[in-house]
């Protein structure tokens, strides 16, 4: 959409076509001491409550109070398959057949455990391509599988880095790094949607230049969950793993998500660490078996899930499946389109937004790069009950989330942030 106007009048009439406005009333949006609502961009970070998470918590916390532990069987949802309800709407959202997605774990834990699968380094090719700008965590966590098989993280690990002067990474330089040390490369680890800049990458190109080098190829869709469409299966990538606290709102550290495609489904001889939960589900219970892997990505699962993590996760799932990701990322496309639109009438070179300008290439999130690394913009964004975040050196990430963000929202946002810049501006002059 390109004929986006700068008027409040254009946001209040774009909020009455919006077929998914009446969405926001089932979210709690935090409020000041007024009684104002907060302007909440940080749905990338954590995404609010849905009102129905209360009442499927209430459930299971009154099926356990009335059952006890027959509610694994007795429970309206017994939580024996608990985690199997989650799995169809959750495929839906990123993409997949039911076989490959499973809830269970978190998103560090999860990478781990598909790195001890996936990740199978020899003397020659060992090496490991991540983000130069990859969230800490994943660098944190390859830098240790390095380290584990007896590797020199400096030596081990590739960095896929934007160019000088520049600021989103080029599919060009990945093929460049893959041509020259594609043979020392076992493992391409990628952000599908990077954390800071917002960029979006191609999943499936990245998955078709890694497996030309016979590189297992592993995606982290923290950001990207329930914000773009990744297609997992088509993109043909080996494995992804995200959190549910984010776009898929379902409460603070709760549990992640794990896809692992078909063709590695029913592969036993993959290495992999094991417990009773991944161990063949018609014999659990018999207690005394020997070990035999299920199928699928169920089959990295350890332990018994924690249900209340999960009731709040089917809270969200559901309404995604009602809405469903097509509808929400067209919002989503038009919201964020018109977020750019505002904030480059502007004009203001204090501020520049470093995410790309092409809808296919973001989801919701905008970055906004502050000139001087100034933090004080930030604060006193926060100050007004906008709330962004800020990620050191100097970007302020916006995510007006088509959930529960309104044309409006962004509007004030937009119209507050201008007041602040001409306020420094005075003050400067
Ligand atoms: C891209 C990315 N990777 C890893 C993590 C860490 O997630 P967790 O604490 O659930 O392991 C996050 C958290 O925000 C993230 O955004």
């Amino acid at each position: 959409m390109s004929n986006y106007k700068t008027g409040l009048e254009f946001a209040k009439k774009q909020d009455q076509l919006d077929e998914l406005s009446h969405y926001r009333e089932q979210f709690h949006i935090p409020k000041d001491k007024n009684g104002n609502n907060w302007l909440y961009f940080t749905g990338n970070s954590l995404g609010l409550q849905p009102k129905t998470t209360q009442t499927y918590l209430q459930q299971e916390l009154d099926d356990w109070a009335n059952f006890g532990v027959e509610g694994h069987f007795e429970a309206k949802n017994p939580w024996m398959p608990y985690h199997e309800f989650l799995t169809g709407s959750m495929a839906k959202i990123v993409g997949a057949k039911p076989i490959e997605v499973v809830i269970m774990n978190t998103l560090t834990t999860n990478l781990h455990l598909l790195m001890i699968s996936f990740y199978r380094p020899t003397k020659t090719k060992y090496k490991i391509v991540i983000e130069s700008d990859a969230f800490p965590s994943d660098k944190y966590a390859v830098e240790s599988q390095l380290n584990f098989h007896g590797f020199d993280a400096n030596e081990g690990l590739i960095l896929w880095k934007p160019r000088e002067g520049e600021d989103l990474l080029q599919m060009k330089d990945l093929e460049t790094i893959l041509e020259e040390q594609g043979d020392e490369i076992a493992l391409l680890l990628i952000g599908g949607v990077n954390y800071y800049t917002g960029q979006y990458l191609d999943i499936k190109q990245i998955a078709t230049l890694g497996h030309a080098k016979e590189c297992m190829v592993g995606i982290d869709l923290a950001h990207g969950v329930g914000n773009i469409q990744p297609n997992l299966h088509d993109s043909d990538v080996d494995f992804a793993a995200w959190c549910t606290y984010k776009y898929l709102n379902s409460g603070p550290g709760s549990l992640g998500g794990l896809f692992v495609h078909e063709k590695h489904a029913h592969n036993k001889g993959l290495k992999r660490f094991s417990g009773w939960w991944n161990h063949n589900k018609e014999t659990r219970f018999n207690m005394r078996q020997p070990f035999d892997v299920m199928a699928g990505a169920e089959g990295w699962q350890l332990s018994n899930p924690p249900i209340l993590s999960m009731a709040a996760i089917k809270a969200s799932l559901d309404m995604f499946n009602e809405v469903g990701m097509d509808t929400l990322r067209k919002k989503s496309k038009k919201l964020t389109g018109y977020f750019d639109f505002l904030i480059n009438a502007l004009e203001n070179d204090s501020i520049k937004i470093i995410t790309p300008s092409n809808p296919e290439e973001r989801g919701c999130q905008l970055s906004i790069q502050v000139q001087h690394a100034d933090k004080s913009l930030h604060k006193k964004l926060t100050e007004a009950h906008i709330i962004t975040d800020w990620r050191e050196p100097n970007v302020i990430r916006v995510a007006p989330v088509p959930f529960y963000n309104t044309f409006q929202d962004v509007y004030r946002m937009v119209e507050i942030l201008s007041l602040i810049l001409s306020e420094g501006k005075e003050t400067q002059s």
